[in-house]
């Protein structure tokens, strides 16, 4: 699982690049937020998506990605949908709660990131979904700022495990993970979402990861659909992915894929800023 010779180390000029192209991927989910209401196809919103990758010079990562090639530009993961959903003709209601993921490639370099959004009004969202989507986005910064030059990767792991499980009864997906990214999505090392702290390779200047932690409301087990990629929860329960690449410069993390590069929450979970100006 873990070889810490074969984690791809980047220049700062490197990262400078997969800030480029982390900030198309958290344009086009910001872009995405707005277009989710009551009405709209996830179909839609891939089109969407699509077209702002495209013209933003990039090109949509997930599209045609592994085998069974991956027919789309983005996930959408609609209720008991942990993740790899299909867009298609599926019409968002109100009091949903869609996770939408996107990866883009720019000059070589990838991002990846997602986020869960409600349907229509916050308030119809279920009071537990609320609850889902709060602690899932907040363990996902958890484990970010718990990345620190000379730790290790599972330092990450087991600070989305602490943070999730000190907030209530919710479950952590285990059959899927983060990982290493870089010039291909998906790259050594895999970066769970539990586990103890101090094992896997070691965080040093350079190392660029996709913290992705998939909550449920109820029970971890999943199950694939007929259509060989959408993940859902075997109990039917609710499930949230938030998610975000970063990457460790001589400074500390940048989160390559939020408009503001980490630096607000960040800052309000006392660890300092490693990015630069855009
Ligand atoms: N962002 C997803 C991940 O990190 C990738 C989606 S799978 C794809 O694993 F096929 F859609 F690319
Ligand atoms: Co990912």
């Amino acid at each position: 699982m873990f070889g810490s010779h074969r984690v791809q180390i980047k220049t700062p000029e490197q990262v400078r690049r997969m800030r480029r192209a982390g900030l198309v991927v958290g344009r086009t989910l910001e872009l995405l937020r707005t277009a989710v209401r009551p009405g709209v196809t996830t179909g839609a919103l891939n089109a969407l998506a699509e077209e702002h990758i495209r013209g933003c010079g990039a090109v949509p990562s997930f599209l045609g990605y592994s085998d069974p090639p991956y027919p789309a530009s983005i996930c959408t993961s609609v209720n008991d949908e942990v993740v790899h959903g299909i867009p298609g003709d599926r019409v968002l209601a109100e009091g949903d709660l869609v996770s939408i993921d996107c990866g883009a490639i720019l000059d070589g370099w990838h991002g990846d990131a997602a986020i869960t959004v409600p349907v229509g009004d916050p308030a119809s969202l279920d009071a537990r979904a609320a609850e889902l989507l709060r602690v899932t986005e907040e363990a996902l910064w958890r484990g970010l700022a718990a990345a620190r030059l000379g730790g290790r990767v599972t330092d990450i792991s087991s600070a989305v495990e602490r943070f999730v499980h000190g907030e209530g009864t919710f479950g952590i997906v285990e059959d899927y993970t983060g990982h290493g990214i870089g010039t291909e999505m998906h790259m050594e090392p895999d970066v769970p979402n539990y586990g103890r702290p101090g094992r896997g390779p070691r965080l040093k200047q350079g190392v660029a990861l996709a913290v992705e932690p998939m909550v449920t409301l109820g029970a971890i087990d999943t199950d694939l659909a007929e259509d060989d990629w959408t993940v859902l929860t075997r109990d039917g329960s609710w499930a949230a992915h938030f998610e975000h690449t970063f990457a460790l410069t001589d400074r500390g993390v940048w989160v390559l894929t939020a408009l503001d590069g980490g630096r607000e929450r960040l800052a309000s979970l006392g660890v300092p800023f490693g990015g630069e100006a855009d």
